[in-house]
Formats: C-alpha cells, sequence, structure tokens
C-alpha cells in the first residue's frame, strides 16, 4: 500500500528525508505537509534549517479550521457543512451566524434565547455617541465603525478573560448586537441627522434598516422583501475562511489582544479596495465607465494594465463565485421594490464581455461577491461609502467564530512569520561626517539616490 509521506532528497549533501503527509476531509483537495518538518533538513548541524517561502500565504495553510469549506474550482461554499445555496434560501442571518459560531443549526429553543441575546445587546453606551460625534463631518464610515469598535474594548473591561467561556460568549453577544448599530450611528453622524435607537421588535436587518432611515415616523417599518434581501446578503457574508480580514482577525487574536482589538483589526483589513473595499470600487469604476457602449474600450484599458476590473476575480474561486450567483437573483428581487438601477446595465455587458475574452478565461477571472452586491446596496439607498461597512456587520459573526476557533486549538500559538533576509551583512557604525554616499562603503537603500 501507498505511504502516506512524500520522500525529500537534498542534493546538496545528497540526504534523503521522509515527511508525512496530513490530509482534510477532502484528501485530494486537503493534502499537506507541517513546514516544520522541512527543518531536519539541514546542510550543517549550525545551519538553521529549510523553511518554506510563502509571499501573500499563496499556498500555506495557516490553521485546521471546521467553519467554513470553498472549493475554489468547483465554486463551492459550505457553512459547517451547508452548502450556500440552501442556507440562502431557507435561513435567517441570525440563525446562520449561530451555525457558524456554534457548528450546528440552532433548535426553536436555542434560535429564540440567541435572538433574545443578541437584541438585549444591540445598544451602545451613550459615551460612544459622544465618540462618535468626535468625527468630522465627512469621516468614511468604514472609518469610524473601526475606531468604535476598537474603543469598545474600553468599555468592557471583562473582554481581556478570552480563556473564559462566558465571557467570549457575552462579547459575542455585544458585538454581533452592536456592530449594526455602530455602522448606523456611523451613517446618520456623515448624514448629520440625529441618531436612532435600535428597535428590538424588529428583525436583526429590519431593526438595522430602521437605524438608518427612520425619520420621524413613531414606528419605522421595514420593507419586507428589502428587509429579505439585505438578510440574504449577510448570510452571504457571513464567514470566507482565511481570507485577509480573518487572517488579521487571527493573527492579532493571537497574541491575546481582546476580541474588539482583534475585530477592528480585521474590519481596518476589510477596509481595503482588494478585500471588501471592492464593492466601492465597483460602483466608482460603473460610474466612471458611465454607459454600455463605452464598456469595450474600457475592457481594453484593463487588458493593457491600465487598472483593474474591480469586482472581478479572487484567490480561490477559479470557476465563479457561488455569492455572485445569488446576489444575481436578489438584485431582480430588490429591483421590482426599488425601480432598475442604471449601472446594472453596464455591469452586465461588463460580464458578458469579459467573460468572452481570451484575457479573463485564460486567467480565470469571474465576478466574485462584490461586483454585483453594490448595484443592490445603492438601490436600496445606501451610499457607497456604506458597502464596506455593510460587509463588516455580518462577517463578525465568521470574525469570533474564527477566533475562538483559534483560541481552542491547542497546536496554535502567536502569529510570527518567518523572513528570508535580504539586507546587509554585519557592518560596523559609520560617523556622520564620513556618512557619503560611495566613499564610506555606505550603499543607499534600494530605490533611494
Ligand atoms: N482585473 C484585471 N486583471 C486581473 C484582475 C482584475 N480584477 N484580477 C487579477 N487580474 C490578473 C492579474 O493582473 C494577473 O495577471 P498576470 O498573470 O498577467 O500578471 C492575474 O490576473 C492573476 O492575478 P493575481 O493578482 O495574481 O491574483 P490574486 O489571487 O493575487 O488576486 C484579487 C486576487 C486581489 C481578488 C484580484 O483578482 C483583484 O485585485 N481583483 C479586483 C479587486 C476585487 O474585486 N476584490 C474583491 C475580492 S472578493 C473579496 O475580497 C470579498
Amino acid at each position: 500500500m501507498a505511504k502516506e509521506s512524500i520522500t525529500l532528497i537534498d542534493n546538496r549533501t545528497g540526504k534523503s528525508y521522509e515527511i508525512a503527509i496530513s490530509y482534510g476531509i477532502y484528501p485530494l483537495d486537503g493534502a499537506a505537509i507541517r513546514a516544520s518538518d522541512l527543518r531536519q533538513v539541514k546542510v550543517s548541524e549550525d545551519d538553521f534549517g529549510l523553511m518554506s517561502y510563502d509571499p501573500a500565504f499563496m499556498n500555506t495553510a495557516s490553521c485546521q479550521s471546521t467553519i467554513t469549506f470553498i472549493d475554489g474550482d468547483k465554486g463551492i461554499l459550505r457553512y459547517r457543512g451547508y452548502p450556500i445555496e440552501e442556507l440562502a434560501e431557507k435561513s435567517t442571518y441570525l440563525e446562520t451566524a449561530y451555525l457558524v459560531l456554534y457548528g450546528e443549526l440552532p433548535t426553536k429553543a436555542q434560535l429564540e434565547k440567541w435572538t433574545h441575546d443578541i437584541t438585549w445587546h444591540t445598544m451602545i453606551h451613550e459615551n460612544i455617541k459622544k465618540f462618535m460625534d468626535g468625527f468630522h463631518y465627512d469621516a468614511h464610515p468604514m472609518g469610524m465603525l473601526v475606531s468604535t469598535v476598537a474603543a469598545l474594548s474600553t468599555f468592557y473591561l471583562d473582554a481581556k478573560h478570552i480563556f473564559d467561556a462566558g465571557s467570549r460568549k457575552t462579547q459575542t453577544h455585544r458585538l454581533v448586537g452592536k456592530m449594526p448599530t455602530l455602522a448606523a450611528f456611523a451613517y446618520r453622524h456623515s448624514l448629520g441627522r440625529p441618531y436612532a435607537y435600535p428597535d428590538n421588535d424588529l428583525s436583526y436587518t429590519g431593526n438595522f434598516l430602521n437605524m438608518l432611515f427612520k425619520m420621524t415616523e413613531v414606528k419605522y417599518k421595514p420593507n419586507a422583501i428589502l428587509e429579505k434581501a439585505l438578510d440574504v446578503l449577510f448570510i452571504l457574508h457571513a464567514d470566507h475562511e482565511q481570507n485577509c480580514g480573518t487572517n488579521a482577525m487571527r493573527c492579532v487574536g493571537s497574541s491575546q489582544a481582546d476580541p474588539y482589538c482583534a475585530v477592528a483589526a480585521a474590519a481596518a483589513a476589510l477596509y481595503g479596495p482588494l478585500h471588501g473595499g471592492a464593492n466601492e470600487a465597483v460602483l466608482r469604476m460603473l460610474g466612471e465607465i458611465g454607459s454600455k457602449g463605452k464598456v469595450p474600450e474600457f475592457v481594453k484599458k484593463v487588458k493593457a494594465g491600465e487598472g483593474k476590473l474591480m469586482g472581478f476575480g479572487h484567490r480561490v474561486y477559479k470557476n465563479y463565485d457561488p455569492r455572485a450567483k445569488i446576489i444575481k437573483r436578489v438584485a431582480d428581487e430588490v429591483f421590482e421594490v426599488t425601480g432598475r438601477n442604471p449601472l446594472l446595465d453596464i455591469a452586465i455587458e461588463l460580464e458578458r464581455i469579459a467573460l468572452e475574452d481570451e484575457y479573463f478565461i485564460k486567467r480565470k477571472l469571474y465576478p466574485n461577491v462584490d461586483f454585483y452586491s453594490g448595484i443592490i446596496y445603492q438601490a436600496m439607498g445606501f451610499p457607497v461609502e456604506m458597502f464596506p461597512v455593510l460587509f463588516a456587520i455580518p462577517r463578525t459573526s465568521g470574525w469570533i467564530a474564527q477566533w475562538e476557533e483559534l483560541l481552542l486549538d491547542a497546536e496554535q500559538k502567536i502569529s510570527r512569520p518567518r523572513q528570508v533576509y535580504l539586507g546587509q551583512d554585519t557592518r560596523s557604525y559609520v560617523g556622520i561626517e564620513q556618512r557619503e554616499t560611495g566613499k564610506t562603503g555606505q550603499t543607499s537603500p534600494k530605490g533611494v539616490a
């Protein structure tokens, strides 16, 4: 029978090494060797040993996880084994968040208790409101969200007891409950509107819409179709295994920082235009293109290396992003209520042309979750600055699930990659009088004249 190992021959020494292979639940997708097993490969006793060099973690598994499964070639996404398509059709965001966090769909009683616990924690301390007031009128809501969620760490000192299961549970309720409130307050602040307090009679997304859009009416009534559409979008964004934001959550969490600081770091990572900021960039791009007729010209520029087609491409999905398919369906339902977003025609034309083009086919570039989500959000009345915020709210449950998994994993330690050093070898200090480039043996740092 074949052995579950590889044999490595070091051609520098002629020595051979047997290294064990471990598997995930699908052997062909999850086979891995332990990078630390490479350390035995040495040319001499005092050699540090072989490392693997992997910028941007292109081929490095940083953890074992039971939360989310993705098969990028087949376009599969599952939370705790449940296909995203079924959850989007049958579940609710809060139920899915429970599943992501605790591994099983809740019973009726568990769901009632969970919903109650989250609802109980939707209010924020009045001092956070004052903190929010300190931001400039045109501050980006994502910057406000990142800062205020970090500030929660100063309100809940019990959060630092990260190895206390009870404390983790309370912080989970607080974070999932308060993120929509922080997000909505950031939005109202940017418009100079009074903050609208949570209405705990409403659903998670219904209450969020209430805090965003309530004006003078005594009771805000969310549109049921928009409330459901937002809920589906939240389900699609709940987790996505080891992406940039989640990696930030795990990295900061590994130093045993409290979960508010770790969520702030994860949200900061999500803010960038190559990650959760992409849907904002998509809208700006569609606006710049301006009309369907200008799409071929734009695609030509992208192929010439002048910018990227935002909302296209993914590190993992190389076939299609299953979330993008569901979002397209949600878009139709939303436009029935809001009227059609004129940018949709440009987006559809862009997708059509790109999917027929050799450049995009060869590089396996398909629309990702962000390509259509922004168009829906805009039709629902959200300004583009709110788009990454709308991503961060539902992703909070995934971040916390990944953080908790990290804390309970005996193999995990503080996150600390190695490097391959390419700088100067040891040299003696040069007095300032002698520091003239070229005369002292000093060389300019790379890129500095
Ligand atoms: N438009 C045009 N060309 C692209 C695009 C794009 N959107 N994405 C990748 N490419 C090209 C690259 O230029 C590269 O071409 P080359 O081989 O000729 O150099 C090739 O495709 C491979 O791309 P990489 O950058 O190596 O792919 P990587 O896995 O590192 O990047 C990423 C993935 C960051 C998502 C990238 O596709 C991208 O920047 N897309 C646009 C931004 C975006 O939509 N991000 C949202 C991702 S989903 C999310 O975070 C929720």
